[in-house]
C-alpha cells in the first residue's frame, strides 16, 4: 500500500524521469511490473542479492521483515549503494539516519556528506507529530510533550483497513434495518450494533477486537514500563530526527480508531516558558508549507480538522490550540494527517529528489 501511495507520488512529480527504474517483487517475480513512461518492466526477484547489488538506490515499503532479510546480506556482499526504506528495523542504526526533510534537512545533508548510505523514514505518528510542531521544536520551546493519538486502520495494513469497512458492513447490515422502522428506539438499535460487536461474528482476524463503532487502545507489542512499542518510538524517534542535545520527553497513549488514513493526536506541550498564543500559532504556521493553523471555532474545526477534510492530501492541519488549565505554559492542540503520505511514503519520495540533488543525477 505504501508502495501503490509511493509509485503515485513519483508519477505526479515526474520523478521517474532521468532514472532507469528497476521494480522488485517478493510475490510476483516474472510478473508484469509498472509502466513508467519507459515501457513495460518485469517483476524481478526481491530476494536477488545480485540484482539488487547493481542498483544504485534501493527503495523498500516492503516492511521489517523483508529490509532484516536482504539488507544486512547486501551490505555484506559489499554493495555500496543507498537504502532507502521505511521500516523500523534500521532507524536506530548508527548506519542509518531518519528522514523527514521538512524538519531536519540539514542533518539529511550532513549525512549525505559524510557518506551515510541508509535513510529510514519515521514512525508515522512522529513524523506526523513532528510536521505539526516543527515551529515550537525549532524555536526550542518544547519541555516535553504528551500526545494522544487516533491511529488509522492503514497504519496496521491494507488487510486492516478491509477488515475495518467488512466490520462496518456487518453492523450496517445487522443494525440498518432498525433505522427504517419508525417505533426503534435509539436504545434498541444501541443494543442491536452492541449485540453485534460482541457476537462473534464480526471479521476480526486482522485487529483481534471490533473497531468499528470501537477503539483499540493498544498498537503493536509491550515493551518495558507498561508501553507498546508504538508509544517508546515517540521520544525514541522524536529525539533522533531532532537530532537534540537534551533529550525531549514524549510519551502517549497510542489508539487505533476507525479512520481509514489519516492519524490524529491530541497533543499536551508543556513550553519551557510562557509564550502568546499569537506568537505561537504563527511559528506553528511558518514552520513548513504544509502545516496549516485551523482556527479554535467549531465551523472550522469541523470543515477541516478531520480525517475525512485530510484524506489523500499532504495538508497537516493543526487546531483546537489553546493555552490549558494547567497554566500557561501548557498548550493543547490536534492535528491529523495522512498516514500514508506524510507519515510513509513521502519522506521516502522526497529523499530519493534529495539523493538525486546531492548526486547531480
Ligand atoms: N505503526 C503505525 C501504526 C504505522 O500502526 O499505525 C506507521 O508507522
Amino acid at each position: 500500500m505504501v508502495g501503490s501511495v509511493l509509485m503515485e507520488r513519483m508519477r505526479a512529480t515526474d520523478g521517474f524521469s532521468g532514472l532507469e527504474p528497476h521494480f522488485f517483487s517478493t510475490s510476483d517475480i516474472g510478473g508484469r511490473g509498472p509502466d513508467v513512461g519507459q515501457g513495460e518492466t518485469v517483476l524481478e526477484d526481491a530476494h536477488d542479492i545480485g540484482a539488487l547489488g547493481r542498483l544504485d538506490a534501493a527503495i523498500s515499503c516492503q516492511g521489517g521483515d523483508y529490509t532484516s532479510a536482504v539488507y544486512k546480506k547486501l551490505r555484506l556482499s559489499g554493495w555500496r549503494g543507498y537504502w532507502i526504506d521505511a521500516a523500523s528495523t534500521l532507524r536506530m542504526s548508527d548506519e542509518a539516519r531518519i528522514v523527514l526533510d521538512p524538519v531536519n534537512r540539514p542533518m539529511i545533508e550532513d549525512a549525505l556528506a559524510a557518506g551515510i548510505r541508509t535513510y529510514v523514514g519515521g514512525n508515522c505518528t512522529v513524523s506526523l507529530m513532528l510536521m505539526a510542531l516543527d515551529g515550537l521544536f525549532r524555536a526550542g520551546l518544547v519541555e516535553w510533550v504528551s500526545t494522544m493519538t487516533y491511529q488509522a486502520a492503514s497504519g496496521a495494513g491494507a488487510a486492516n483497513m478491509q477488515e475495518l469497512v467488512a466490520q462496518m458492513a456487518v453492523i450496517g447490515t445487522g443494525a440498518g434495518p432498525l433505522l427504517e422502522d419508525p417505533s426503534t428506539t435509539t436504545l434498541d438499535l444501541d443494543r442491536a450494533v452492541t449485540g453485534i460487536l460482541r457476537s462473534g461474528e464480526l471479521p476480526m482476524k486482522h485487529f483481534g477486537a471490533p473497531l468499528a463503532a470501537s477503539l483499540i487502545p493498544w498498537i503493536d507489542r509491550a515493551v518495558e514500563r507498561g508501553q507498546t512499542r508504538e508509544e517508546w518510538k515517540g521520544m525514541a524517534e522524536t529525539n533522533r530526527i531532532l537530532g537534540t542535545r537534551k533529550t525531549i520527553p514524549v510519551d502517549g497513549i497510542c489508539v487505533r480508531v476507525g479512520a481509514m488514513r489519516c492519524h490524529s493526536q491530541g497533543f499536551t506541550v508543556k513550553l519551557n516558558r510562557n509564550v502568546p498564543l499569537d506568537e505561537i500559532e504563527d511559528r506553528i504556521s511558518r514552520a513548513n508549507e504544509w502545516v496549516r493553523v485551523v482556527p479554535n471555532t467549531k465551523e472550522d474545526t469541523l470543515r477541516h480538522l478531520s480525517p475525512a477534510a485530510v484524506s489523500g492530501t499532504l495538508e497537516v492541519p493543526v487546531g483546537r490550540i489553546r493555552k490549558m488549565m494547567m497554566g500557561d505554559e501548557y498548550l493543547t492542540a490536534f492535528s491529523v494527517g495522512d498516514q500514508l503520505l506524510w507519515g510513509a511514503a513521502e519522506p521516502l519520495h522526497r529523499m530519493l529528489a534529495i539523493l538525486r540533488e546531492h548526486l547531480g543525477r
